[in-house]
């Protein structure tokens, strides 16, 4: 009897170390990953060792995340309820694919989550879980203890010896946040109330679209099967494309998000996010995409891409659904390769310029100016009175909708 928690080195599941061992008399193992959250994970081994923990895993999984995760969800131009860009979702899978390979390894019959009983993240972390191996056992000790207060979760510290500055060395934040490589998000204290604005110091990774700089930023992205594979023609690995997108964005004042969204569980939830990467990715993939994708297969994405995004939303990553779309999104990504310019300027990405060659784009074809006889413009009326066809019949039929 061993589990496998999803450990950040803070003291909420530090605590949680402690409330396992006691509880269920149980092994503890650590699993600690680097999905680019910006703080250092190595001092989590510490801790944990002493909480008394021996086997201690800590991932780099910055790559496998951008790579297997972020990228193939940018290819279906994925948004949840028109506005979010799935940050916090999309990294849930990855970490229960992790908890599941170390129990594995580690003989460890349950895993462990800090996750509250009110959010997605529960239920990602655990459909995730049960996915890859049904007889998993789940203990989310929230659903469970009684510390739902700050003042009881330090008097567990107390009685325990848990050392409570693991966190007060660092500005206490009054927000509830998750970061990765492609956003950070802040929910709670006075978030929740929906007519209050965020006070300008919450915001950590971009600078105000007022206060960035006067002068535009023009970025080139080189896409290639749907992907962004160099800046400015460098090619990077995809955590270092997210990373320097996210610094060049965050310091025009883009990616910022403010919304009220529905929660799996039910509820509506306030949220603020910064996307600054994601939302120029966001941007220049429809616009190589515009030039390369045939237009009916084109339209079947942005019709499948709500339903896609509402799977990774509520936590079917590792669903046959999900796959079988995201089969479908793969093969449409064969052409989408190219160049697209793009402007960064106080908070907005506008496209300058996209080529490709492969570009379906035919200026023989669309020009205003005389075509040569590419395009024989007498065609046009029978494919309009056909067309008209039915409004024709309906309309003599005495249906016409003038009054
Ligand atoms: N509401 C967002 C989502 O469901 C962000 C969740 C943030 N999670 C957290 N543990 N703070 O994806
Ligand atoms: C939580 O409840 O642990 C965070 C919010 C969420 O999962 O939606």
């Amino acid at each position: 009897n061993k589990v496998v928690l999803a450990y950040s080195g803070g003291l909420d599941t530090s605590v949680i170390v402690k409330w396992l061992q006691e509880t269920y008399q149980c092994e503890v193992v650590t699993f600690t990953a680097d999905i680019g959250q910006g703080e250092e994970v190595e001092p989590a081994r510490a801790k944990a060792q002493a909480l008394g923990v021996k086997e201690i895993y800590i991932d780099d999984l910055r790559e496998e995340f951008v790579r297997d995760f972020v990228f193939p969800m940018f290819r279906a131009n994925a948004i949840y309820e028109g506005e979010y860009l799935l940050g916090t979702s999309i990294a849930r899978p990855l970490i229960a694919k992790r908890l599941i390979e170390i129990a594995n390894e580690t003989g460890a019959d349950a895993i462990s989550h800090g996750a509250t009983g009110k959010g997605n993240d529960q239920v990602r972390f655990e459909l995730g879980a049960y996915a890859l191996k049904p007889g998993i056992q789940v203990i989310a000790p929230w659903r469970e203890w009684d510390l739902t207060s700050r003042e009881t979760l330090m008097a567990y510290c107390e009685k325990h010896q848990i050392p409570v500055d693991f966190s007060s060395k660092k500005k206490k934040s009054p927000y509830s946040m998750d970061a990765n490589l492609l956003h950070i998000s802040y929910e709670g204290g006075n978030l929740e109330d929906p007519y209050w604005e965020a006070e300008e110091d919450m915001w950590r990774w971009s600078v105000a679209p007022e206060a960035a700089p006067d002068k535009p930023t023009y970025i080139e992205l080189d896409y290639r099967n749907g992907d962004p594979v160099a800046l400015n023609g460098e090619e990077l690995s995809p955590a270092t494309m997210l990373a320097t997108l996210n610094k060049l964005g965050g310091d025009n004042g883009i990616g910022r998000l403010d919304i009220v969204e529905n929660r799996y569980v039910g509820m509506k939830s306030r949220g603020c996010y910064e996307t600054p990467g994601g939302t120029i990715m966001m941007k220049a993939h429809r616009a190589i995409e515009s030039l390369t994708l045939d237009r009916e297969a084109a339209h079947l994405k942005d019709e499948l891409m709500p339903r896609y995004a509402k799977l990774i939303y509520n936590g079917y990553w590792f669903s046959p659904d999900r796959r079988m779309l995201q089969a479908a999104i793969d093969a449409s990504q064969t052409y989408v390769n190219g160049t697209v310019r793009l402007k960064l300027y106080k908070g907005s990405v506008v496209v300058v310029g996209r080529k490709s060659d492969q570009s379906l784009f035919d200026e023989a074809i669309a020009t205003f100016e005389d075509d040569a006889g590419a395009y024989d413009q007498k065609d046009a009326e029978g494919f309009i009175k056909l067309n008209a066809l039915r409004l024709r019949i309906a309309a003599g039929k005495g249906r016409s909708q003038l009054s």
